[in-house]
């Protein structure tokens, strides 16, 4: 049996974290779906479309990882598309309470899909999609801190004539 699971997020933007667990969870299941999280009501750096794009390229090295989108309920995307489990995520005990909260809501909702936690390396264990945001629009040195491939998308939404957005 084929084991699909899906990393959801909302990858504004994408971080080497975020890739560094991309690439553990695709040696550990048969196909990964990266999944972008379409949520209206956030005010969100880059669009939707940039941070699947963003992510596709940075991923491009990994044949059984794809990159999808959701809007509503995590888990019924889930369910949709046949997966296994739910990767998260996690660096530090700070993200422990909010990831046990969100995964016992999806368990309660579907019990047949999994939540599994990979620890990120120790080195981007400092680094956020927030903390990336900060830096990149007050002007600072971001493009160490995301995979190659998300540079240019963060150098454009964070131009002086694209930030009132
Ligand atoms: O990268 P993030 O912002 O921590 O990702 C959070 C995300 C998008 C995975 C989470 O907010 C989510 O699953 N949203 C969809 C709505 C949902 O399913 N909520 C119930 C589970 S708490």
């Amino acid at each position: 049996m084929s084991r699909l699971a899906v990393y959801p997020g909302s990858f504004d933007p994408p971080t080497l974290g975020h890739l560094d667990v991309i690439e553990r969870a695709a040696s550990l299941f048969d196909k990964l779906i990266v999944a972008v999280g379409r949520n209206s009501s956030k005010k969100n750096l880059l669009t939707a479309d940039q941070r699947i794009e963003a992510i596709r390229e940075s991923v491009a090295h990994l044949p059984h990882v794809v990159v999808g989108a959701f809007e509503g309920l995590l888990i019924d995307y889930a369910r949709s598309v046949d997966a296994t489990a739910i990767v998260r995520g996690l660096r530090a005990t700070s993200d422990f309470e909010y990831e046990f909260q969100m995964a016992m809501v999806n368990r309660r909702l579907n019990s047949e899909i999994e939540t599994v936690f990979l620890m990120t390396k120790w080195e981007y264990s400092y680094l956020s999609s927030s903390i990336v945001r900060e830096v990149a629009t007050l002007g600072g040195d971001f493009s160490q801190m995301v995979p190659e491939a998300v540079v240019p998308f963060l150098r454009e939404a964070t131009q002086p004539a694209n930030q009132a957005r």
